[in-house]
This record gives C-alpha cells, structure tokens and sequence, in this order.
C-alpha cells in the first residue's frame, strides 16, 4: 500500500469515525488502515436522528418464506464419495452432518428470499496411510432456495490443502480478475506463516474462547489456523498459516456480519485474537 493511499484513507477515516469506533481497543494505526474495509457502511450506520410522530404499532413483521434443499455432495471427478469422513455441509445456521455418507440429505426450513442465493459449503476430510494426515476436500455451492419447494443442490468436493488458495476461487482480492456476480474479499493479508507473538496470542484467544463455551457464556468462534509442512533447506517444517478461515467461517451464519468469527466493529475482539 503506497503512503499517499494510506493517508488519504486516513483522512477519510477521521472524518466517518463515529464514537463507538473509537472505543475501539486496538491502537488507531490499525483501525484507521482497516477501515478502508467498510466506510461508506459505517457512516451509513449512525443516521441523524429525527423526530418521528407517534404511529401506530407496526404489524407483525410477514414470516420469511422457508423451503427445502437437497443436498448430494460429489467427488472432484463427479462420481459419488465413497470413502470421505467427516463430511458436513454448512447452510447458514444449519450444519448437517453427512459422516461418511453420499446419500442425498434434505435441509428444511432454508430462508427463501428472492433474488438471493444461499452459499452451500462442504468440508471433508479423506484418510491417507497410516501415520499420514487426512486431506482436506471443501466443495461449495450457490443455491436458490424457493418458498414451499424442495431445491436439488450438487456440491462438488476439491481438494482444498490450503484453504486461501481455495477462497480466492470465487473471492479474488486486489489485482485479481473479478468473474461477474463474486464477491471481492477484504484487504487484510491472508494465507502467510503465523510466527512468534501472534501465535501466542491466538492461544490466548482461543483458550478464553474454550472456557466461554465450557461456562455457557457468549463467546465467538476459535480462530482456525492452517497447518501445512514447508521446505526449509532439506527439512519438512510444520508451520501455522493464518487464512480466510481464522477470520471467517466456511459460511456459517454468525452474530457478526461477513461470516465473521467474533465482533470486530464495535469491540475488537476478533483483531486482538492476534493483534497485541
Ligand atoms: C464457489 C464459490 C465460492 C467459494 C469457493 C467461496 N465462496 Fe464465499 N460466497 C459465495 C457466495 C455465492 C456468497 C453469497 C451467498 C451467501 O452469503 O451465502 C458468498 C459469501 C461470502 C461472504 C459474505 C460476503 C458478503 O458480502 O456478505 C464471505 C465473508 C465469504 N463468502 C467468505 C468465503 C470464504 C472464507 C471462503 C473459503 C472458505 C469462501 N467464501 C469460498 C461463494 C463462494
Ligand atoms: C484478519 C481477518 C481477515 C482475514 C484473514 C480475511 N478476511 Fe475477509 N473480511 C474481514 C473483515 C473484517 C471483513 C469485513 C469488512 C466489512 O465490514 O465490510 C471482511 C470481508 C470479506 C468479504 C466481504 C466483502 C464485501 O465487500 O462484502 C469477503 C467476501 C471476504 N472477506 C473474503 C475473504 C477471503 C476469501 C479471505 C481469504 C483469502 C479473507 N476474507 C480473509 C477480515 C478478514
Ligand atoms: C489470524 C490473525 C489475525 C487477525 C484475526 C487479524 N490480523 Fe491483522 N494482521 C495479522 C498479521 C500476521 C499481519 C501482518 C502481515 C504482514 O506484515 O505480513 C496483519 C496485518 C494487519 C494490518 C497491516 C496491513 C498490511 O497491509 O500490512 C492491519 C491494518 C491489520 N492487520 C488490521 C487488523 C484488523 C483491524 C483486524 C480485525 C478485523 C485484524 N487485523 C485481525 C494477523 C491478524
């Protein structure tokens, strides 16, 4: 990022910052970089108040329409798994398990809004040799889920070592070709080697995230890192990278925006995860 972009970012900042945002705990350099992510929705969040006339109780909000998706999840060549485990495929708030089966599954009660599409993700795993890691295969499929009907869904299973590269596929982020109808990532860096202090502090979050969960208490999501061996000299070294998956999930529905493990507007918890 050149230095006349990131001070005119800046500036843009200031002048869209809105209190709560600088409540933020992490220092303001971050913050103030970060929010190239989001200004236009943030001034958009805090509106002039005006003053409304008293009106009549609002009906009751109309039910969202809800319909069925069939799901089949496929191997990379088309043909039926027959040798995944673990395999659950994530539809918003639902996650369904499929263990090691390729039978058809039907999810009910899928929100069916028009002209909006539901992103159906698989993520399983194959096992290698004894003493070998499992791979990794993630699959994902856009949806149209109809009022009253039951949808067919086909979700193709790639293998999906690293996570980023995969993401990306429908994702690009800056200086990538944009396909019509994808959505561009963030601009936060992704898919490198997590080292010293921002491992340690990942730790941290996620063992205060464990201990929310075991005393029922509200917590976000851990955050995922990717182990993958790395050729150092002659060795193979076992690394931590960080990925799209450590700040979102596989597009499961959150209390955050984006699919976002743990709050990072209002609080920063999701920053300082690993930022210290
Ligand atoms: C095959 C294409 C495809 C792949 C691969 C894919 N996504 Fe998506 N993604 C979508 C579609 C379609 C939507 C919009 C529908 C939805 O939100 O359910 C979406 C929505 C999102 C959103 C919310 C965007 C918004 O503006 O609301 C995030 C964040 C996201 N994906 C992250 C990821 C991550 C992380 C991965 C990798 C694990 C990934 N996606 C892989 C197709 C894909
Ligand atoms: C360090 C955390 C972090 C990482 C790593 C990360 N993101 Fe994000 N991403 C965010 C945040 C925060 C936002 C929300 C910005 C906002 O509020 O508009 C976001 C937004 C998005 C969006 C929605 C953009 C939009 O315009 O609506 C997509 C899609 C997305 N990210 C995909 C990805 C993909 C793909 C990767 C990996 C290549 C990735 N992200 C890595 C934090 C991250
Ligand atoms: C999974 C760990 C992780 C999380 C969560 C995370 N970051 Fe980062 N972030 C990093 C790492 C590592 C770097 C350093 C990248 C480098 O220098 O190669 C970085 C770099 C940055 C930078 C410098 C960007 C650049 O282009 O060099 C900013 C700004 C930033 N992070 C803001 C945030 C904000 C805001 C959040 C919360 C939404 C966040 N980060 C969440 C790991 C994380």
């Amino acid at each position: 990022m050149g230095e006349k972009s990131m001070s005119s970012q800046k500036d843009a900042v200031k002048s869209s910052r809105s209190g709560a945002l600088c409540a933020l705990a992490v220092p303001a350099t971050l913050v103030a970089v970060f929010m190239v992510f989001a200004p236009v929705r943030l001034v958009a969040q805090a509106p002039p108040v005006a003053a409304v006339p008293a009106a009549p109780p609002a009906p009751a909000p109309a039910p969202v329409p809800r319909g069925d998706l069939e799901i089949t999840v496929v191997a990379p060549d088309g043909k039926k798994f027959l040798k995944f485990q673990d395999c659950r495929v994530i539809i918003r708030d639902q996650v369904v398990d499929f263990g090691d089966s390729s039978a058809p599954r039907t999810v009910s009660g899928v929100p069916a809004v028009p002209d909006e599409s539901v992103a159906v993700t698989a993520d399983a795993r194959v096992a290698q040799g004894a003493g070998k890691p499992a791979l990794r295969f993630v699959g994902v499929a856009e949806a149209s889920p109809e009022a009253g009907k039951s949808v067919k869904v086909t979700v193709s299973l790639k293998r999906a070592d690293d996570i980023n590269a995969f993401c990306v596929t429908c994702h690009p982020g800056r200086g990538q070709r944009v396909r019509p109808g994808q959505i561009k990532r963030d601009t936060h860096p992704s898919g490198q080697v997590l080292e010293g202090r921002y491992r340690q502090q990942v730790r941290i979050y996620n063992e205060k995230v464990e201990r929310l969960i075991k005393e029922g208490k509200p917590h976000g999501e851990p955050i995922a890192v990717e182990e993958r061996l790395v050729k150092v000299g002659a060795k193979e070294v076992k690394k931590e990278f960080y990925t799209c998956e450590s700040c979102h999930t596989l597009h499961a529905k959150t209390p955050n925006p984006k699919y976002m493990r743990a709050p990072y507007l209002e609080t920063s918890d999701l920053c300082t995860g690993c930022h210290f």
